[in-house]
């Protein structure tokens, strides 16, 4: 499977997001394992669930952080953040429904689309509100 990981140029320099986005991309790389490994279906959509509301949590977290620096880039940003948790909301259901659904491609496709998106939009978000901040 393609490198889901974390690195120094996906931080934003707020710890808190920061925290969040490497902990996400090792709940993806190590789902990446578990299926690699052929663990049992249960344990895998255990594990894609917890993934889903941990990416839920995070993007809460990040877009009240936005509402309060008054980013006037934060319903687009939201609007994304909609698409992602659409997408893993529907390849739940899916994968509820039959064994064999949740591939290594997805789950690389996931890592790839949230990682191009930190390194886009969430950059941004953080290169606003490090220019308001107060030297
Ligand atoms: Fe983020
Ligand atoms: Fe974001």
């Amino acid at each position: 499977m393609q490198q889901i990981r974390f690195d120094d140029s996906l931080r934003t320099g707020f710890a808190p997001i920061d925290e969040q986005h490497e902990l996400f991309l090792g709940m993806l790389s190590e789902l990446g394992a578990q299926i690699a490994a052929g663990e049992h279906r249960q344990g895998v959509l255990d594990a894609f669930q917890g993934m889903r509301l941990y990416a839920d949590g995070h993007f809460t977290d990040e877009e009240a952080l936005m509402a309060e620096a008054g980013y006037p880039e934060l319903l687009p940003h939201c609007q994304l953040h909609e698409t992602f948790r659409q997408m893993v909301g529907e390849l739940e259901g899916r994968a509820g429904e039959g064994p064999g659904l949740l591939s290594l491609e997805t789950l690389e496709f996931l890592g790839a689309w949230f990682i191009g998106h930190i390194q886009n939009e969430d950059q941004r978000f953080a290169a606003f509100a490090r220019a308001g901040r107060p030297a």
